[in-house]
């Protein structure tokens, strides 16, 4: 039984990460998260890349320190290789790269949202792994997709967003209501303490699996408008039930298509995945199906949700095991398909 160290790197997005993991065990995950973008209400795609430059080599130290290893213990370097945005996936790319030309270890491609869904097969006690096959609500600021997932590299996406993601619905939302970036959060806290039936807002009508989110953020944006000419402190004096209220609609809207998956393929392994994933009302909504519709659901530890490095390094453990390896010349791709 010999012990395989896998060193991931994430850097697609605002979050540079590094993390070590040893035959599916995670022995670091290290995340520098950039709060640079905060004040100017979304990511900055030139700021990102710098950062990332500024923040990898640190952060690969970090998660090589606290595994505990030595560098020369690593078999192989997993990086995303997208979809994400351009200069942040060339930072990681080109260091994972230059890490495999050094200590002379292959390298592994790892597709973003693979990463979210496979995150599941971390080895922690805190999460249980679900089994083949199951559906994943992958949820995230950049995707919002229905995934079969029939094996580890058998994915089929069922429904996806056909215009903003619903972390953008989120974020979006947030920003309309004056709270900085990344709003997600932010929306989750003080929702806790609304009125969800407050102020109602109508979902889209979109066919089949997809989902929509884009009349959703005009509709609060004209509610905020209309509201604040009546009332100039209407937000200050609604916050927490306008934020459970903007909750309540999306969660709805998740859910509804999520049933419907699982109505039309009778899969009831149900999983979820991505940044949103971190949602708790999400995770609350999820969790009653297993008593409301007989469903198995499978929520990942917290901090494998938002982005990470020790979702990619688990993809590359995976990968490794199966010895798909990629030359030095592969490049990264910003728009990727699972
Ligand atoms: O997966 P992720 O870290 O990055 C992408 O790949 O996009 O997801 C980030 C998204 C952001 O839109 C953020 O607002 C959202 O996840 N998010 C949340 C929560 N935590 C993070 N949205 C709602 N509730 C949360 N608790
Ligand atoms: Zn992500």
């Amino acid at each position: 039984n010999k012990s395989i160290y896998i060193l991931g790197i994430e850097s697609s997005c605002d979050d540079t990460s590094a993390a070590v993991i040893c035959n599916g065990k995670i022995l670091s995950n290290v995340v520098a998260t950039q709060e640079i973008h905060a004040k100017y209400g979304g990511v900055v795609p030139e700021l990102a890349s710098r950062a990332h430059q500024q923040n990898i080599v640190p952060v690969i130290q970090q998660a090589i320190q606290q595994a505990n290893i030595d560098k020369k213990d690593l078999n192989a370097i997993a990086f995303t290789r997208g979809p994400g945005l351009m200069g942040s996936l060339l930072v990681g790319s080109s260091f994972a790269k230059s890490i495999s030309l050094a200590l002379n270890i292959p390298l592994i491609a790892i597709n973003h949202m693979q990463g979210h869904v496979l995150a599941h097969f971390i080895d922690d006690e805190k999460q249980q792994k679900p089994p083949f096959p199951f559906l994943c609500l992958t949820i995230s600021g950049g995707h919002t997709q229905i995934v079969k997932i029939s094996s580890y590299f058998n994915m089929e996406i069922l429904g996806e967003t056909l215009d903003d993601a619903v972390g953008e619905a989120f974020d979006k939302s947030a920003k309309i209501l004056g709270l900085p970036y990344p709003g997600g959060p932010l929306i989750d806290k003080h929702a806790k303490t609304g009125n969800p039936k407050a102020f109602k807002f109508t979902k889209p009508k979109v066919d089949a699996l997809n989902f929509s989110f884009s009349g959703l953020k005009t509709a609060i944006l004209y509610f905020i408008q209309k509201k604040t000419k009546e009332n100039p402190h209407f937000i200050k004096e609604n916050l927490d039930d306008i934020c459970a209220s903007i909750q309540y609609t999306i969660v709805e809207i998740l859910f509804d298509k999520l049933k419907k998956a699982v109505n039309e393929t009778g899969i009831k392994h149900v999983a979820i995945a991505g940044g949103v994933s971190a949602n708790s009302e999400i995770r609350l909504v999820l969790k009653s199906y297993e008593e409301k519709l007989g469903w198995t659901t499978y929520i990942p530890k917290f901090e494998y949700t938002t982005d990470n490095a020790g979702m990619i390094a688990i993809v590359g453990y995976l990968k490794y095991l199966e010895n798909t390896f990629l030359n030095q010349k592969t490049i990264t791709t910003a728009r990727l398909k699972v």
